[in-house]
């Protein structure tokens, strides 16, 4: 019987040759300058057989980076080993967004000293800790709230990161507002105790994430255009259920908006034993009427499962990327997959990175 993953996609202003997405995997291996190397490109074109590469999440200026070595998409430079990544992986014949990321709270002030304290909706320390630019542990910071003017800055660069993001040669962006960063932050009450046009209301703490996807389309058009959502997540210590009522209208004015698509990361259930949650996250998916690709957890079974009942169009796979560069002739063929090694997730050079071998080799 044929393999629905591996089936063609219309996703937005494409067809995507299979519904094996790359999921956006942070591996903090940029240069100094936090532009992607030569590495970098080796390991985005070896992963070039997904249906789409969704990249590492590249922060939109210095105050959005979280943690040492991460991409960025706000210089020069940047934009031009970035341009390097999407050439190579246009060679062979695959398709790349990038993900524009601002981490808000969950930075430190060692990432960008001339601006000082990380910011966030609300004047609210994390639980935990954080990584300083020296690979440190620390404690996370008390943030600074973020002056109205300055969210309006804010939106002002993603877009220029989106209008960055097509200079370099990608084919759209993905905006991340999941995993208790700082679109996620605006969401969530337990984060965002603004009492500005940015916090209260459902429709004001839904707003900073729609005024950057306007901007995104803006620069993009919606078919260009994703959103990674992560309603349920325990990351960044935001998870607060009382938060579903602003994803029910998010997802509806994204609805009128039709993106090529909502990334939706799913619920764990090693987090979560309300099972009445799973039954919610069915009906938040439900509020979309377009094309989604759903995350966490998965393996080739239970993706194809999940894609042949129609309740997501397509997969994205994280570790199981990490570790098998052709992870879709691997699911085609039903190959065994080589096991990721967790202590090179973060950091470091080609060990864990662009070594993991491929069946040819494997084969040999
Ligand atoms: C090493 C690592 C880095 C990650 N970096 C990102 C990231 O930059 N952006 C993001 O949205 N999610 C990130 N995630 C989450 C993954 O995209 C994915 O949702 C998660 O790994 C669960 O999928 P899996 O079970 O297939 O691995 C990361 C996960 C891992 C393991």
């Amino acid at each position: 019987m044929e393999n629905k993953l591996l089936t063609p996609l219309r996703l937005g202003d494409y067809t995507l040759k299979n519904r094996v997405i790359m999921a956006p995997l942070t591996r903090m291996r940029a240069d100094a300058d936090l532009v992607p190397t030569k590495l970098n490109i080796e390991y985005y074109r070896q992963r070039s057989s997904a249906g789409l590469i969704i990249t590492e999440a590249s922060q939109i200026s210095r105050l959005a980076q979280g943690s040492p070595m991460t991409p960025g998409i706000y210089s020069d430079k940047q934009l031009a080993g970035w341009e390097k990544v999407t050439d190579a992986v246009h060679q062979e014949n695959g398709r790349i967004f990038l993900q524009l990321w601002h981490v808000g709270r969950i930075s430190h002030s060692s990432f960008h000293p001339g601006e000082g304290l990380p910011v966030a909706p609300s004047a609210i320390r994390p639980e935990g800790n954080t990584l300083t630019s020296e690979w440190k542990q620390v404690p996370f910071e008390t943030p600074r709230a973020l002056e109205t003017s300055e969210i309006k800055a804010t939106v002002r660069d993603y877009k220029q990161a989106a209008i960055n993001a097509k200079k370099a040669g990608f084919d759209g962006v993905e905006l991340h507002s999941a995993n208790g960063y700082l679109l996620n932050q605006f969401l969530h009450g337990k984060t965002n105790q603004r009492t500005d046009e940015y916090g209260g209301s459902v429709e004001n703490r839904a707003r900073l994430a729609l005024e950057v996807i306007d901007q995104l389309i803006d620069v993009w058009g919606t078919g260009k255009v994703g959103i990674r959502l992560s309603p349920f997540t325990f990351s960044g210590d935001v998870h607060d259920l009382d938060a579903l009522p602003v994803y029910e209208y998010l997802l509806k004015e994204l609805d009128f908006r039709q993106l090529a698509y909502v990334h939706f990361v799913r619920a764990r259930s090693t987090e979560i034993e309300d099972q009445m949650v799973f039954e919610k996250e069915k009906e938040l998916w439900n509020r979309y009427s377009g094309t989604i690709i759903a995350a966490d957890g998965f393996t080739p079974e239970t993706a194809e499962e999940y894609v042949e009942n129609g309740l997501a169009d397509a997969i994205a796979f994280g570790r199981s990327f990490i570790s098998n560069p052709d992870l879709p002739k691997r699911i085609e063929i039903n190959a065994e997959l080589n096991a990721y090694d967790r202590t090179t997730f973060y950091g470091g050079g080609e060990k864990g990175y662009t070594d993991y071998p491929f069946l040819q080799e494997q084969n040999a």
